[in-house]
C-alpha cells in the first residue's frame, strides 16, 4: 500500500483559498493534519470587491472535518499580514502556496495601464510580498516549502493575456532564483501551471473539458512537492486533468563565431540553420546562467573555435 503524506504539525498559507484551486488545496491540507491559513480577499476574477465569505466557507469546512484553519483577509499585495496571521494562530509557516490570481484579458491594443498593473501587483508582488514575509522564518527553522502558481499562458503566451502571461512567466523565474537562493537552508521552491475548472475558467474552456478537470486533480502534485521529505526544487510542472509533467529549457546546440571583424550579420545569416537548428546535434538543457560560461568555455577549447581566454569582465556576469 502507498504511504500516506501528511503535514502534521505543519502550517501551511495557501493565498486565494477561498475558491477554484486554493480551495482545493485547503481542505486537503486540512485533511492530512496541517494547521490551514486560508487566504482570500473574495474579490471578482477581475480584482473588483472584497468579502471574507470566500474563506470563511473553507475555514468553517476544515473545522467541521476536524482540522485546524483560520482566516485571513488581505490582498496578497500585503502580504506581510497573511504571514503575520500565521505566526500569530500557529508559531510558524512552514509551506506557502501562491495561488491567488486574477485576470484582466483584453487585446493588447486595448489594454489599459490598469489592467496590467492590476495583475503585475495580484500574481508578482502579491508571491513577492509572502514570500519576503516567510522567508526568514524558513530560514531560521532550516525548512520551507514554497508553490508559484505559473500558467501555460505565461509559458507559451495567450491571446488576449500580455499582463498575465507576463506576470506568470515573472513567477517562473521568481521561482528559480528562490531555490538556489533557499537551497542550502532546506527552503525548496517549485512553480507549476495548473489546469482546473474554476470561475476563472469556466467562462473561456469548453462544457466537456471543464469536466476532465477536477481542481482536486492538480493536489497531489502540490502536496508532494510540499511534504517535508520532498526535495525536489527549482522545478517547472504541468498538471491537469490526471496528467503531470515536467517542463525545462532546450538549448540549441548553436553556433560559435570568431568574434572578429568576420563576425558580422551576413554571417549570422550564413549559419542560421545551425543556431536553430535542435535536431542534428544534441541540444542542452540549461538550469543556470553559468552553463552559458561553462558552454562557452568548452566551446572555445575545439580547435575550429580557438581564440583566446574569455574576457575577466565577462566571466560569470552573463
Ligand atoms: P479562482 O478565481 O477560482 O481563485 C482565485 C482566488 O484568488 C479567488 O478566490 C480570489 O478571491 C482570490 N484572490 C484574487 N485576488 C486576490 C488578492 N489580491 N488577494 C487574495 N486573494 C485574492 O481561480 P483558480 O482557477 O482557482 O486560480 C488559482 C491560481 O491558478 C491563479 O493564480 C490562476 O492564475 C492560476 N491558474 C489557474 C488555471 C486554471 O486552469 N484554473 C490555469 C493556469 C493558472
Amino acid at each position: 500500500m502507498e504511504q500516506e503524506l501528511r503535514f502534521d504539525g505543519q502550517t501551511v498559507v495557501i493565498t486565494g483559498a477561498g475558491g477554484g484551486l486554493g480551495k482545493a488545496y485547503a481542505l486537503f491540507f486540512g485533511s492530512r493534519g496541517a494547521n490551514v491559513v486560508v487566504n482570500d480577499l473574495g474579490s471578482t476574477s477581475k480584482g473588483e470587491g472584497h468579502s471574507t465569505k470566500a474563506a470563511d466557507v473553507v475555514v468553517d469546512d476544515i473545522k467541521k472535518a476536524g482540522g485546524n484553519a483560520v482566516a485571513n483577509y488581505d490582498s496578497v499585495e500585503f502580504g506581510d499580514k497573511i504571514i503575520e496571521t500565521a505566526i500569530k494562530a500557529f508559531g510558524s509557516v512552514h509551506v506557502l502556496i501562491n495561488n491567488a490570481g486574477i485576470l484582466r484579458d483584453i487585446s493588447f491594443k486595448n489594454m489599459k495601464d490598469t489592467d496590467w498593473d492590476l495583475v503585475q501587483l495580484v500574481h508578482l508582488k502579491g508571491a513577492y510580498k509572502t514570500t519576503k514575509a516567510a522567508w526568514p522564518v524558513f530560514r531560521k527553522q532550516k525548512f520551507g516549502r514554497i508553490i508559484n502558481t505559473a500558467s501555460a499562458a505565461g509559458l507559451y503566451g495567450s491571446f488576449g493575456q500580455a499582463n498575465y502571461s507576463a506576470a506568470k512567466l515573472g513567477l517562473v523565474g521568481f521561482t528559480e532564483t528562490l531555490s538556489k537562493e533557499g537551497a542550502k537552508y532546506g527552503i525548496f521552491a517549485n512553480v507549476i501551471a495548473p489546469m482546473a475548472a474554476s470561475r476563472m475558467t469556466q467562462t473561456v474552456l469548453p462544457e466537456d473539458l471543464l469536466g476532465m478537470l477536477k481542481p482536486e486533480w492538480v493536489v497531489p502534485l502540490v502536496a508532494y512537492l510540499t511534504h517535508k521529505n520532498t526535495v525536489e526544487t527549482g522545478g517547472i510542472y504541468e498538471a491537469g486533468a490526471g496528467f503531470v509533467s515536467k517542463l525545462h529549457w532546450e538549448r540549441s546546440h548553436g553556433a560559435l563565431f570568431k568574434t572578429d571583424e568576420s563576425f558580422t550579420p551576413a554571417s549570422i545569416l550564413a549559419r542560421w540553420n545551425e543556431i536553430v537548428d535542435f535536431e542534428s546535434n544534441p541540444p542542452q538543457y540549461p538550469t543556470g546562467p553559468n552553463d552559458f560560461m561553462g558552454l562557452l568555455e568548452s566551446a572555445r577549447e575545439l580547435p575550429s573555435n580557438k581564440q583566446g581566454d574569455v574576457p575577466v569582465d565577462v566571466k560569470g556576469k552573463v
